[in-house]
This record gives structure tokens, C-alpha cells and sequence, in this order.
């Protein structure tokens, strides 16, 4: 049973080229599937701009999406703004990459973390304190850290803060994006066990959106890797990273930094970074792709089931090409 469920989703922008240019439409998110089953991590990798925090904004029902649908325990995402949105909104979280940012630098940790409680009339004022108190610990915090404020804290602990705050309504998902990318590196591997512990003790549901594909192949059950708004491979991240089928998921995990002999040559992508509001025809990918041929030129593959278990989009996935690649 899916708990978040991803249907062709796209989202258009309409925005002007340059200063005194005509509008352009830029579909930041390009027809997404996914499922997220309660308990499991999806994790969302690509380049800057592919699309991943527009993603997991559509997932939040933050932004409703121009075409296709969002879904959530069964029902379709309500109106952002409207009653029945704010209800569901507190079974759903974001946590994104700058504590600071998402705070309020004038209020008490403690304060933040009761906020949501307050808003969505969770208990009275010492059941809250109560719970408070708990989500602190959760977080491996300390009490008198609820009495500082923001800037009091180490990054490290103000992301704990955040998390707390994010978990304060009991919500079945989370939506993570780069939520360790701000952290020194020490800290990051602390967060991110803190964070999978508490998921795996509470069941959560995690769309979790990060450069690091380390981190994302340590925390996810499934990985999607998207290129200019779209998934182009999708599947077990263990077996995605042994043995990329995408020529682009090839190039990203060849350019991890790993001790030792490389397995993969590291492949350099030619061309220009991919930019949605100039979209290539056919296949993406096709003008950095090293194996393309004419037909991703033309035809755009589509994201299906491959030989190798994962749901690729590539034309090439099958043929003698990609073992050459
Ligand atoms: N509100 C908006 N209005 C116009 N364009 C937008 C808007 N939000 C995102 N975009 C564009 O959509 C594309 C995808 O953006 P998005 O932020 O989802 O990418 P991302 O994968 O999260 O990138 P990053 O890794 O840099 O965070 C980008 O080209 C971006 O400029
Ligand atoms: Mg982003």
C-alpha cells in the first residue's frame, strides 16, 4: 500500500527570458511517477535545477501540480490554503537544508517546537510542554536547550531543532530536502542516523532530496535519479549504484569520490548543463549522452521496466551499447 502516490506530475513556471525577453514556459517537473509505502525512503537525485525541490513540493501539496496528480493515504491533495489542506498538512513535514532560515530567530527552541501543536490544537498548554520535552529528547537534545534561541545553537543542533519541530504532529511523512547538505561532514553522519532511527521506531514515510549520493544510497529503500524534470532510472539503490543502467546515472556515480581503484571510470559529461527552459528534443539527455544515437534525437524514451530489475528510460538500456558505455 503506497502512502504518497506520485501520478505524471508536472509542473510548469512561466517565467521571462532576460531583462526585456517574451515569456517562456520551463516545466520544472516533467511527468513524475512515484510511490512512497509508509515507512520507506525515496530518495531524489540530479543536478542542480533537474527539478527535486519542485518535486517534493508537489509531494507536500505546497504547489498543485499543472498536469497529472498528487495523492495521500487514498485521497486526492486538497487546495493548498483551504481547511481540509491544513488538516493533512500536519500528517506531512519539510525539512529543508537551512535551520536557520526556517526558524523564527526571535523565539525559544522550545516555542518552535510547540508551535505546530498549537496550530493544529494538539493538546493543552502542559501536555504540550510534555511533549515538547519528549521531542527534545528524540532529537538528542538537551532541556535547556528549549530555553535558547536559534544562534545559540551549533548547525548540527539547530537541524535537530528543526526535526523535532517537524515531527511535533506525529506526521506519517517527511519530506527532506538537502536537509544535512549546510552541516559539516562530522555532523552530517550524526543527523542522518538520528533522522533514519527515528523513522524506522515511527514508521515515517521519507521523499529525502540530496547532491550526496552517498547519503542517499545509506538512507533510501528506493532511489529515483531525475535529469530536467523527469526520472530516468528508478529502482534498488544498492544495485543502482553497483551498476547504473542510465548513461546518466553512470556519470553521476562515476564522479563519487571512492578510496582505492575505481570500478567505473570517471566520466566527464560534455555539453551544455541542462537548462528546462531549453529543453532538448527527444531524449534529454541526448547532447551530453556518450552512446546516444539517432533515435534520442527524436523519440523521448520512457521511464519502464529494464532487464536489470529497475525502471530505466533509455533507449539503449538493453542493447550491447550501454555494456560498451
Ligand atoms: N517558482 C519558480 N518559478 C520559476 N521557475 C522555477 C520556480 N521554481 C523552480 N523553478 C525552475 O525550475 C527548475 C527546477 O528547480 P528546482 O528548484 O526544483 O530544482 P532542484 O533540482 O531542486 O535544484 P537544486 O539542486 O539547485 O536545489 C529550475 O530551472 C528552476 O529555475
Ligand atoms: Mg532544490
Amino acid at each position: 500500500m503506497s502512502l504518497l502516490s506520485v501520478r505524471d506530475a508536472a509542473q510548469v513556471y512561466t517565467t521571462r527570458r532576460g531583462l526585456f525577453g517574451g515569456r517562456v514556459d520551463v516545466r520544472a517537473v516533467d511527468g513524475v511517477s512515484f510511490d512512497v509505502a509508509p515507512g520507506q525512503t525515496l530518495g531524489i537525485v540530479g543536478e542542480s535545477g533537474c527539478g527535486k525541490s519542485t518535486t517534493g513540493r508537489l509531494a507536500l501539496g505546497l504547489e498543485r501540480p499543472s498536469e497529472g496528480s498528487v495523492t495521500f493515504d487514498g485521497q486526492a491533495m486538497p487546495a493548498p490554503g483551504t481547511a481540509d489542506w491544513r488538516a493533512m498538512r500536519a500528517k506531512m513535514q519539510l525539512v529543508f537544508q537551512d535551520p536557520l532560515g526556517a526558524m523564527d530567530r526571535r523565539l525559544t527552541i522550545a516555542r518552535q517546537i510547540e508551535e505546530p501543536l498549537e496550530i493544529h490544537g494538539i493538546g493543552d498548554k502542559a501536555e504540550r510542554a510534555a511533549r515538547v520535552a519528549a521531542l527534545l529528547v528524540d532529537v538528542g537534545l538537551r532541556a535547556d536547550h528549549g530555553l535558547r534561541h536559534p544562534h545559540e545553537l551549533s548547525g548540527g543542533q539547530r537541524q535537530r531543532a528543526v526535526l523535532a519541530r517537524a515531527l511535533a504532529t506525529n506526521p506519517s511523512l517527511l519530506v527532506c530536502d538537502e536537509p544535512v547538505s549546510a552541516l559539516d561532514v562530522s555532523i552530517q553522519a550524526q543527523v542522518v542516523n538520528m533522522l533514519t532511527d527515528l523513522q524506522a521506531a515511527r514508521g515515517i514515510a521519507m521523499v529525502f532530496i540530496s547532491h550526496d549520493l552517498k547519503v542517499v544510497r545509506q538512507v533510501s529503500h528506493q532511489v529515483a535519479v531525475m535529469y530536467l524534470g523527469r526520472i530516468v532510472e528508478q529502482g534498488d539503490p544498492d544495485a543502482l549504484f553497483a551498476d547504473p543502467a542510465h548513461p546518466y546515472t553512470r556519470a553521476l556515480v562515476s564522479a563519487i569520490p571512492v578510496p582505492g581503484p575505481r570500478r567505473l571510470e570517471r566520466i566527464v559529461l560534455a555539453g551544455d548543463p541542462p537548462n528546462p527552459a531549453d529543453r532538448p528534443t527527444g531524449c534529454a539527455f541526448h547532447p551530453r549522452c556518450p552512446v546516444a544515437i539517432a533515435r534520442c534525437r527524436t523519440d523521448t524514451p520512457a521511464l519502464r521496466h529494464s532487464p536489470c530489475g529497475r525502471m530505466v528510460a533509455c533507449h539503449l538500456v538493453d542493447t550491447e551499447t550501454r555494456i560498451a558505455a
